[in-house]
């Protein structure tokens, strides 16, 4: 076949940015989706219609054919209806997995016992979707655990089907840390019938089961976001029980660096922060930064270095060294901190505390606010990132963009994205440090703030950073390439 050839893509995924995002899963859905459409390949995405999602500005329609449909699910027959909608921001057409009883509820994971329902349902009915719309994928993506059991499915359940016939899977590991293991109690849940043989055995008799675990062994090509982490996760440190199923299928796993909605992450164009600016005209980055300042409450002029941190606070992140490092450095060196970020109570209560000891010197804003994440991109002079892992990370790609710094820990897409500054050559985009220890950190940060002293070396790490492109339209043809060669194509 041609290679200009159009592909059938169905993508499922659990989030999907500006719809349901908790983080860069949302991203990489949307902006890949986005990037597959635009280049002209029918890509088919479907995600649960969470109660949650903001439907302000949206056009929201029933797909004809597609309504009060049913799927039996252990002894349940759950009803679902799909919904279609074209997001306003980039053109995609999305379908909408409506299901009240699954999906109506406050937060997006993890508010009842039947998470692994939700999921299996979701897998299932992108399945059914496609027969239902006698669409004959040429690639099923699956991402993360959520989706992860797609591949068994194809090769079991609806195996029958000769749409699939010439269906490869791909699944996608966004973040090895969540494999949705539940008890094997579900097992039923599961409808696989005899095939349940292909389930882990071992799992199995040991009360379990893990559905990012069955994808791994399942799929037709493994791939995941960064080519270090892919390499990280066959290793025993990073693998978290799943490196010898990676090993084994080392052939079948790929890395490809996430890329940049820079329609949506671009301080030329970002109507988001308070001016816009640009490698050439770089004035509007000092009236971001006071205005930043002036939102969070920082005090002092536009020479106070501000550091900015925007994540979930969760352990993967590097919390736990901000923990033993931050309140010494505060005392030692002159810096401020823009902290946006909401998870684990005791880190929310860490920079609470952080906040109250160094009232304006330290801002706290807990929650979830994409603006602020915005205002902090383009207000701070360096953005920190010291992840225990990091499969890719987005924000230090935004970074780079919005000249601001990243301080960062050499892991998983952290290293491939971010090169050492070397002050002698005026080379490198960020600081970079190695062990995940507090002396690490300590460095890093230091040395990032004298580093900022030396102005023209300063300005001269922005540009590198500035001119760098991780763009779509880079990351996305690397698929695209995969995509052919797994269909034969
Ligand atoms: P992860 O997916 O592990 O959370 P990434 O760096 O890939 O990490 O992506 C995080 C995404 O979520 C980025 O787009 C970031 O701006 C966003 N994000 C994280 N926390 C918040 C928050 N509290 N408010 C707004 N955006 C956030
Ligand atoms: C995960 C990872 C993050 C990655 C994102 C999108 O949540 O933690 O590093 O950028 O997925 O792939």
């Amino acid at each position: 076949m041609a290679t200009n050839s159009k592909l059938k893509i169905c993508l499922a995924t659990a989030e999907l940015a500006p719809l349901a995002k908790t983080g860069g899963l949302a991203d990489v859905s949307a902006a890949l989706s986005a990037y597959l459409h635009h280049a002209g390949h029918d890509v088919r995405v479907l995600m649960p219609f969470y109660s949650r999602i903001d439907r302000t500005g949206l056009r929201i329609e029933p797909v004809p054919r597609l309504q009060n449909l049913y799927i039996t699910v252990g002894p349940w027959d759950i009803e679902y209806s799909i919904d279609r909608v074209v997001l306003p921001t980039n053109g995609l057409p999305v379908y909408l997995l409506r299901c009240p009883a699954l999906y109506d509820r406050p937060e997006i994971y993890g508010s009842g016992t039947d998470e692994h329902l939700r999921f299996i349902f979701l897998s299932r009915v992108a399945i059914e979707m496609c027969q239902h719309m006698q669409f004959a994928p040429d690639i099923f993506h699956c991402n993360d655990w959520h989706t992860a059991l797609i591949p068994l499915y194809l090769r079991t359940v609806y195996s029958w089907d000769r749409l699939f016939a010439r269906t490869r899977s791909i699944l996608t590991i966004h973040n090895i840390g969540y494999q949705g293991v539940f008890s094997a109690d579900i097992l039923s849940d599961l409808n696989l019938g005899y095939s349940t043989d292909r389930l882990h055995q071992d799992d199995l008799s040991q009360g379990r089961i893990n559905f990012l675990k069955t994808g791994v062994l399942y799929a037709d090509l493994l791939t995941t976001v960064s080519p270090t982490y892919a390499r990280e996760i066959q290793g025993t440190e990073y693998g978290i029980g799943l490196d010898g199923y990676l090993r084994q299928r080392s052939d079948r796993l790929i890395g490809i660096l996430n890329g940049v909605d820079y329609a949506e992450w671009n301080p030329a164009t970002d109507k988001l922060i308070p001016h816009r600016y640009s490698p050439d005209d770089m004035s509007g980055k000092r009236v971001c930064k006071l205005g930043l300042m002036r939102e969070m409450g920082l005090a002092g002029t536009s020479r106070q270095p501000v550091i900015g941190i925007v994540t979930r606070l969760v352990s993967q992140k590097g919390i736990d060294l901000m923990v033993k490092v931050l309140p010494d450095l505060l005392a030692k060196r002159n810096f401020s901190l823009a902290v946006l970020g909401s998870g684990e109570p005791h880190y929310e209560l860490f920079f609470e505390s952080l906040q109250r000891a160094a009232r304006g010197r330290v801002s706290y804003y807990r929650g979830y606010n994409n603006r602020l994440a915005h205002w902090i991109e383009a207000g701070s002079d360096m953005f920190l990132m010291p992840s225990l892992y990091e499969p890719c990370g987005l924000n230090q790609l935004y970074s780079l963009k919005y000249g601001t710094i990243p301080v960062v820990r050499a892991t998983g897409g952290l290293a491939d994205s971010v090169a050492q500054i070397n002050p002698a050559r005026g080379t490198g985009t960020g600081v970079l440090f190695s062990d995940y220890d507090e002396a690490g950190l300590y460095w890093a940060i230091s040395t990032a703030l004298t580093l900022q002293a030396n102005q023209p070396l300063w300005q001269k790490i922005i540009s590198n950073g500035m001119a760098m492109d991780f763009s779509w339209e880079k990351q996305g043809q690397q698929y695209v390439k995969l995509y052919r060669w797994l269909a034969g194509q």
